[in-house]
């Protein structure tokens, strides 16, 4: 099972009411979705998205006592405005979106996610979708992989293993997660540092692979669009590259006023506007991180529609 992160901080930012009507566009297991679901009276609506077919299925097992006010569907959440709008729902109360992989996702070996265990090299959430990890190394150009490897994984041998790997793809196709990670630890001259020396190159691929950091600009734009309101958006992002989208995406729309050289000022920024919920990302205690070490990373943002 994932345990959910943050929930106490979730809540208290989502400022989960009795009666409200909450969207969770990744339930994952449901874990988040169960805690809104306590906190929001029997007369409350969850609307719940996961791309992941698996993870829906776990979530409306562990939703069931709440069936009757659950609305749950396997799908994007950058989707989130015509399910919603099919559930006869015209606004809603708060958005979340827990981003990165639920545990069920990295600890099944069939999924590919993780190194450490032998599987497919496939990494898709949605497993009826798009190409998977290996399709992906064998038509990479060598620039594109080195710049990608740069940019999503802040990989400082991004050149060298970029420029190994098309010679090598000519040799042997990439396949499995243990072939690949034991190739990128040799590329890379063996073990140095804390994290294994695959981490990065694997983080990159599976944000590619699911096209991660497009799909949290889209939906994004698409949580506060269905926002009333008062209603609040909030994210638990993962990696500094997540965190700075969410950061940048509600700045935009906090906007502010400009001074015009010739007198007189002009609007700067987008509507509608929000407000921050707190001016500063929250992270975990250290009581959580040592319960669940998978917490360390997170960093919980929240923004408030205004009109
Ligand atoms: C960290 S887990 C969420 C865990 C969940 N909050 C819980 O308490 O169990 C992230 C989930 O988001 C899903 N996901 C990632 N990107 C998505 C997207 N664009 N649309 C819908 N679901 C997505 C993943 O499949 C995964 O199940």
């Amino acid at each position: 099972m994932h345990t959910p992160v943050m929930v106490r901080e979730v809540l208290e930012f989502l400022a989960v009411r009795p009666g409200g009507v909450y969207l969770d566009g990744t339930l994952g297991t449901g874990g988040h979705a169960r805690a809104l679901l306590e906190c929001m009276g029997a007369d409350g609506l969850l609307l719940g998205m996961d791309r992941d077919a698996e993870a829906l299925a776990q979530a409306e097992r562990i939703l069931e006592p709440w069936r009757s006010q659950c609305r749950l569907e396997q799908g994007n959440y950058v989707d989130m405005a015509a399910p919603v709008a099919r559930w006869g729902v015209k606004r809603v109360d708060g958005v979340l979106l827990d981003l990165g992989m639920s545990a069920l996702q990295v600890e099944n070996p069939e999924r590919g996610f993780s190194f450490i265990h032998e599987g497919p090299l496939d990494m898709r959430m949605d497993r009826a979708q798009g190409m998977t990890a290996a399709d992906f190394l064998e038509s990479v150009s060598e620039d594109e992989l080195a710049e990608r490897l740069k940019q999503f994984g802040d990989e400082p041998d991004a050149r060298k293993i970029a420029r190994a790997m098309v010679m090598e793809r000519q040799r042997q196709r990439f396949t499995s997660t243990r072939q690949l990670a034991d190739w990128v630890a040799r590329i890379k001259g063996g073990r140095r540092g804390k994290i294994h020396p695959a981490t990065r190159t694997f983080q990159t691929l599976r944000i590619i692979v699911n096209r991660e950091i497009e799909c949290l600009e889209q939906g994004l734009k698409q949580g506060l669009a269905i926002l009333g309101p008062g209603g609040r958006l909030v994210v638990l992002s993962y990696h500094s590259l997540e965190d700075r989208v969410v950061k940048h995406f509600v700045r935009e729309h906090i906007g502010r006023w400009e001074s015009l050289p010739a007198g007189g000022q002009r609007w700067v920024g987008q509507f509608p506007v929000v407000r921050w919920v707190a001016p500063k990302p929250l992270t975990p205690s250290n009581g959580e991180i040592v319960s669940n070490p998978r917490a360390r990373s997170a960093k919980l943002r929240g923004a408030e529609r205004m009109e």
